[in-house]
C-alpha cells in the first residue's frame, strides 16, 4: 500500500502518526542548505502536482518527525463568550473576550481576544490577524474586561506573581501590538497567550500534551510534538474559530509571532494553507535562520536550554546539522505560493539576520516553479528598506523586540501582499 500511494500515505503520517524515515545515523550529510525541490529520496520534482501530492506531504511529515514533533489531528473546537464591548478604541472597535476549548476532557482552555473594526460598509469582509502573545490578552490592551489567564505565566511578564498573572500586567504589552493602528488601517486581530496551549517550561505534565498521548501511553514518545508545534497546533484551533464569523475574510488570514512565537508562527504556516500570510518576525534558530553554519544561536545551544521546544530527535543533530534531510529554506518553501515577511533588527545578531536572507534566497525557487513572484531582491536590503515582494525581508535599527515601526512594515506588506 506504501508503494502504491506514497502521497495518500504521507497526508496520513503528516497529520497524525509518525512516519518511516530512517534513524538520523543512517542519514546522508549535505552541507549546503538542501534544495525543496528534490525528494527524499533523491528524485526532481518536475511538476505541479508532484510539489503539491508528495513533496509538500513528504517536507511537512519530515520537519515533523526529525524536528518539531507531530501535530494531532485537528480536534473541533467549542467557544464560549465571556464579554464583549462595541465601543473600544473611541467607539472604533469592537471587543469580544472568549474561552475556546478543543480536545478530550479536561485539556485546557485557551482564552482568544478578538477585535474588529467597526467601520466597514454592508457585506465587507475583514482581513484578519492572528497573534500569539507572550504575557497574556489582557496585556495586549488595557480593558478592564478581559479575563487573566489562568495557565502559568513566566515572571519576566510584567505584573506576574508567583507564576500568575494579575491586573497590574494589563496594557503591559500594547506597545508591542499597536492594535488601534491595526483598526486604523481595516484589520481585525485574534490574540491568545501561548501559556494557555502550553506554560513554556520544560514539563509536558502541564498544557495540552497529557490530553493528547494515545491510550496506555505514559510519556511523550521521540516524534511527539514539542511546545512549538503544540503552539502551533493552538494556533490552528483559534484560526477555526475565527473563520466562524462571517465578518472574516477567510482568504486573508495572517499569523505573527515574535521570536520563539515567530517559529511557532511560521510552523502554523507551513502545515496549514488557511494562513494566507506570515510574519515571523525575528524568529532565528529553529524558525527562519538555518539550522547549519556556525553563525547566531546554535542547534546545540537551543536545545539544551529549551529541550522541550522540538521533539526529543532534534537533538541528534546538534553536532551534525549537515545531517537535518531539510533546513529551514524548505519550511518556507512549504508557504509558497503564500506571503512570507521575514523581518529582522541589526542587533539582533542572535537571529541571524543575513542567513535568513539566505534561507529566502533559497526558498524563492519553489516560488518561481509555482509561477509566483517570490524574493525581489538580489542582495541584502539597506537597514529600514522594506522588499515588499512575496518572498519579503525587512531589517530595521535597534534590538530584539516587536515594536510600532515593526507593525507599521507589517501592515505595509498586507496591504500590497493581500491587494488592500
Ligand atoms: C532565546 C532563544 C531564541 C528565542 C528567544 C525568544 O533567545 O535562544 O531562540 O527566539 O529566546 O523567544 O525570545
Amino acid at each position: 500500500m506504501r508503494r502504491l500511494l506514497p502521497a495518500f500515505w504521507l497526508m496520513l503520517s503528516g497529520m497524525c502518526a509518525a512516519a518511516d524515515f530512517p534513524p538520523v545515523s543512517q542519514l546522508k550529510s549535505q552541507a549546503e542548505l538542501p534544495d525543496p525541490l528534490v525528494m527524499f529520496d533523491g528524485k526532481k520534482v518536475t511538476t505541479k502536482e508532484q510539489w503539491e501530492q508528495e513533496r509538500r506531504p513528504e517536507l511537512k511529515a519530515l520537519f515533523q518527525h526529525y524536528m518539531y514533533g507531530y501535530l494531532p489531528a485537528p480536534a473541533p473546537v467549542t467557544a464560549k463568550v465571556e464579554s464583549e464591548k462595541s465601543d473600544i478604541l473611541k467607539g472604533k472597535a469592537t471587543m469580544r473576550d472568549v474561552t475556546l476549548r478543543f480536545g478530550p476532557a479536561g485539556t485546557p482552555p485557551v482564552g482568544v481576544l478578538v477585535v474588529m473594526p467597526n467601520q466597514r460598509e454592508a457585506g465587507q469582509k475583514i482581513p484578519m490577524w492572528v497573534g500569539i502573545n507572550f504575557c497574556g490578552n489582557h496585556a495586549v490592551l488595557d480593558e478592564k474586561s478581559i479575563s487573566l489567564p489562568k495557565s502559568w505565566m513566566p515572571k519576566s511578564c510584567a505584573g506576574c506573581v508567583d507564576n500568575q498573572a494579575t491586573d497590574a500586567g494589563r496594557g503591559t504589552q500594547a506597545a508591542n501590538w499597536n492594535i488601534e493602528m491595526i483598526i486604523d488601517r481595516g484589520y481585525g486581530i485574534a490574540l491568545f497567550y501561548y501559556g494557555d496551549v502550553d506554560p513554556d517550561r520544560p514539563d509536558f505534565s502541564d498544557g495540552v500534551h497529557p490530553f493528547f498521548l494515545k491510550p496506555g501511553q505514559k510519556e511523550l514518545g521521540k516524534h511527539d510534538w514539542g511546545s512549538i508545534a503544540a503552539w502551533a497546533y493552538g494556533t490552528h484551533r483559534v484560526i477555526d474559530y475565527v473563520l466562524t464569523d462571517p465578518a472574516v475574510d477567510p482568504k486573508r488570514i495572517a499569523v505573527v509571532g515574535h521570536s520563539r512565537l515567530g517559529k511557532t508562527a511560521l510552523l502554523a504556516a507551513a502545515l496549514d494553507e488557511r494562513v494566507a500570510l506570515v510574519i515571523p518576525h525575528q524568529a532565528g534558530c529553529g524558525g527562519t535562520a538555518p539550522s547549519r553554519g556556525k553563525i547566531g544561536e546554535p542547534v546545540k545551544r537551543i536545545n539544551d536550554v529549551f529541550p522541550h521546544w522540538f521533539n526529543d530527535t532534534f537533538p541528534e543533530f546538534n553536532e551534525q546539522t549537515d545531517k537535518l534531510p531539510f533546513d529551514q529554506n524548505c519550511l518556507v518553501a512549504l508557504c509558497a505560493p503564500r506571503p512570507v515577511l521575514l523581518s529582522n533588527a541589526v542587533e539582533d545578531s542572535w537571529a541571524n539576520p543575513n542567513g535568513q536572507f539566505d534561507v529566502l534566497k533559497s526558498a524563492d525557487p519553489v516560488y518561481r516553479f509555482l509561477e509566483a513572484e517570490g524574493l525581489e531582491a538580489k542582495d541584502f536590503p539597506e537597514t529600514g528598506k522594506l522588499v515588499n515582494s512575496r518572498l519579503g525581508y525587512y531589517i530595521r535599527e535597534g534590538k530584539h523586540s516587536m515594536i510600532t515601526e515593526d507593525w507599521r512594515v507589517f501592515l505595509d506588506f498586507a496591504d500590497k501582499q493581500f491587494g488592500k
